[in-house]
């Protein structure tokens, strides 16, 4: 059995055939779908998705690209989403640079991600970060802002060094679609070396979509081709992936 940790249901190209990715999901062996806002109504959203299907799960937060929303109500908002059984992660949250280049709004970016950071920890809440092109600032935060916090680097970019620095404060990082792309660059040296308790497996889906089905929509039930990737890199078999990463999502989502 597998869980796909991260993804987006609630999009809107899920809206026609959303009970068939489901079943598809289940009929792969897919146990578990964790879906995670980026704005205030998408956080909503999943939160509402996760009350109505078993299988699924929440994070609630607001996405580095979507900061000008968040204030305090939109914090407050999260907090009382945060209430409910089903929501169970802060994410997903983070810094984005390839998107914003201006050294100001970044600024407004590492303010924000700070802020619910202290959000998932009063909640005490793991958390899922999004960081693009932005492995320094956000590393440093995650050593300085990120005590008694547990989370992921999710969709993980960065280097090996990076990486390593990542494991050292307990965290995880998440490994999707671009394992199985031709330029998946040092994606695959990173996985080699990480310990087995601490990689994650997701889909990001609608987005990444893995090879074989690479520029068409993702969805969960692929999250069997990244684990199968990951069992070949790895030279290890897909049922001890299945396990180690499925004890992996659990413990830290503490799902049972
Ligand atoms: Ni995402």
């Amino acid at each position: 059995m597998f869980i796909d940790t991260h993804c987006h249901l609630e999009d809107e190209n899920f809206s026609v055939d959303r009970a068939e990715v489901l079943k598809r999901a289940k009929l792969a062996g897919v146990e578990a779908i964790i879906n995670f806002g980026s704005t205030l109504q998408s956080s909503i959203a999943v939160a509402e998705l996760a009350k109505n299907f078993s299988e699924l799960y929440a994070g609630v937060g607001i996405h580095p690209e979507e900061i000008d929303a968040f204030d305090e109500k939109t914090c407050a908002k999260l907090a009382e989403l945060a209430t409910d059984k089903k929501v169970i992660a802060i994410g997903e949250i983070g810094l984005d640079y390839h998107w914003e280049k201006d050294s100001q709004r970044r600024m407004i970016q590492q303010k924000v991600f700070i802020e619910q950071l202290d959000l998932a920890r009063q909640l005490n809440l793991p958390v899922c970060v999004h960081d693009r092109d932005a492995h320094g600032d956000t590393l440093k935060i995650l050593q300085t802002e990120a005590k008694n916090l547990r989370g992921v680097l999710h969709c993980y970019s960065g280097s090996l060094e990076t990486a390593r620095e990542v494991w050292k404060l307990g965290w995880f990082i998440g490994v999707d679609g671009p394992l199985t792309f031709k330029n998946s660059a040092k994606l695959p040296e990173v996985v080699k070396a990480a310990p087995r308790d601490m990689i994650l497996i997701e889909t990001d889906a609608p987005y990444l979509a893995p090879v074989p089905f690479r520029g068409k929509r993702n969805e969960p039930a692929y999250v069997v081709e990244v684990a199968k990737k990951l069992a070949e890199v790895r030279v290890e078999t897909l049922e001890e992936i299945a396990a180690y990463t499925t004890a992996n999502a659990k413990n830290l989502y503490k799902i049972s």
